[in-house]
């Protein structure tokens, strides 16, 4: 039998890899333009860290872990996000001992066990970025702004942001209660996932996407309805931030996130072109995440682009396939020697060049270098080649010149690494 990859894991064609590595070198760039450096973390952590760091009682604690026990008995799990493994790093290595503020980002791999559909798999790639150490509302709006920023420079458009004010562990509490009466009097409205998480994290019941739950919240109280004056003062100013950075913004009191670390200010960027998996970004501020995996009070922010979402939401137009500069058209004996002396040195200097290595008719060859979208092509005849010459032939406009063989290096580098 046929080995396939396994449900919810992508294979990324060689057709599609031009769109993620232009989508990760602008990240790079503007990151790092920033301020932030990249930080690699390992794809394996202790399952405690994400279960006291994203919180027991969230669907991806409960639920969607790749969980295991390695051949010592200790609990593994493969990293479902990179927030907390950012956090341990930066703890374990004292990062804050140069300076207190960290900016990171990293690029890689998290595993979820969704349910796989459009726009959700079970291996999927972020772009995370975090600021460590720093609590002013002012880095809240850093942080969105390189977001938004990154997201316009590879070609989104249409996007909506998203803001809301979670509160913190002295207010969250009251509202927690308030919410909790509430529901307990729709309670038969709830699914029996909701009824559970009625009595152990009620703020979950927002990310429920089954109707009768989604109707008996509708009219739920607002968390930031009960945000403490500290809280309300943080929001106020992120609010005038973003509108100082010229940040369009809408108020969705709805938004709790589906990580419990989150406290104060909530972010997502959604696209309506994305159907139901719409969030193309998550983020927010975690002042006790650090807390919670055993470190010091260090607060923190930050934010995660699912890239498969981006990448699908990228313009068609632009051509991300990597073309071959220059197809080699050999007629076999002498040139075929020829060519093959050419190509090497070529792809030496950076210039990708293709060959047809079968000795196949002219035509055919010619008919392989417009498969390919080779944007020049080289007739190697015999009989130029012993003057020295060869034939370049421009595909697109399909315009030759003769060339001195010896002057190819040179007029190539000209004409495609411009
Ligand atoms: P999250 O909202 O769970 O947040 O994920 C962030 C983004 O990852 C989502 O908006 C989505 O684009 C993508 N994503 C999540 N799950 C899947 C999936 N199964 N398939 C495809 N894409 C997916 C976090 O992970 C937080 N760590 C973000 C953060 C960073 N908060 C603060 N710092």
């Amino acid at each position: 039998m046929e080995i396939k990859a396994i449900r919810g894991f992508n294979d990324i064609l060689p057709d599609e890899i031009g769109k993620w590595q232009f989508v990760e070198n602008t990240a790079r760039e503007i990151f790092e333009g920033f301020g932030f450096s990249e930080i690699r973390i390992p794809i394996l952590e202790r399952t405690e860290l994400f279960s006291r760091g994203i919180g027991e009682a969230t669907d991806i604690v409960e639920k969607e872990m790749y969980t295991f026990s390695d051949r010592s008995g200790n609990s593994l799990t493969l990293r479902p996000e990179a927030t907390a493994s950012m956090a341990r790093a930066y703890l374990e290595h004292q990062l804050y001992t140069f300076d207190p503020v960290a900016k990171l980002y990293c690029l890689g791999p998290m595993f979820r066990y969704e349910r796989p559909q459009k726009g959700r798999y079970r291996q999927f790639y972020q772009i995370d970025a975090e600021v460590f150490g720093v609590g002013n509302p002012m880095v809240d709006v850093e942080v969105i702004l390189m977001l938004i920023h990154f997201l316009r420079r590879v070609g989104l458009e249409k996007l909506e942001l998203q803001i809301n004010s979670l509160g913190c562990p002295i207010c969250r509490p009251r509202y927690r209660e308030e919410l909790k009466t509430f529901l307990t009097k729709r309670s038969f409205q709830l699914c029996e996932d909701c009824q559970r998480r009625l009595q152990t994290n009620p703020l979950r019941i927002f990310d429920c996407k089954v109707e009768t739950c989604q109707e008996a919240i509708a009219d739920a109280p607002k968390v930031s309805d009960f945000i403490c004056p500290e809280c309300q003062d943080h929001f106020e100013k992120v609010k005038k931030y973003l509108e100082m950075a010229g940040l369009v913004y809408i108020l969705n009191p709805r938004m709790v996130r589906g990580l419990d670390y989150y406290t104060r200010t909530a972010f997502e960027v959604v696209s309506y072109q994305l159907g139901s998996q719409n969030a193309v970004t998550g983020g927010g501020r975690y002042d006790n995440l650090f807390q919670e995996i055993g470190g010091m009070d260090i607060p923190g922010i930050g934010f995660a682009i699912g890239m498969e979402r981006l990448i699908s939401l990228m313009p068609k137009e632009k051509e991300f396939i990597q073309r071959p500069h220059l197809f080699i058209a050999a007629m076999g004996g002498e040139t075929q020697r020829e060519a093959y002396q050419i190509i090497n040195q070529l792809h030496l200097e950076g210039i990708r060049t293709e060959l047809d290595y079968e000795g196949k008719s002219l035509k055919s060859q010619m008919r392989r270098a417009d498969k390919l979208k080779a944007r020049y092509a080289l007739i190697l005849g015999e009989e130029e080649l012993k003057r020295g010459k060869a034939i370049l032939r421009n595909m697109e406009t399909k315009s030759q010149e003769e060339i001195p063989v010896g002057d190819l290096l040179s007029v190539l580098k000209k004409k495609v690494l411009l």
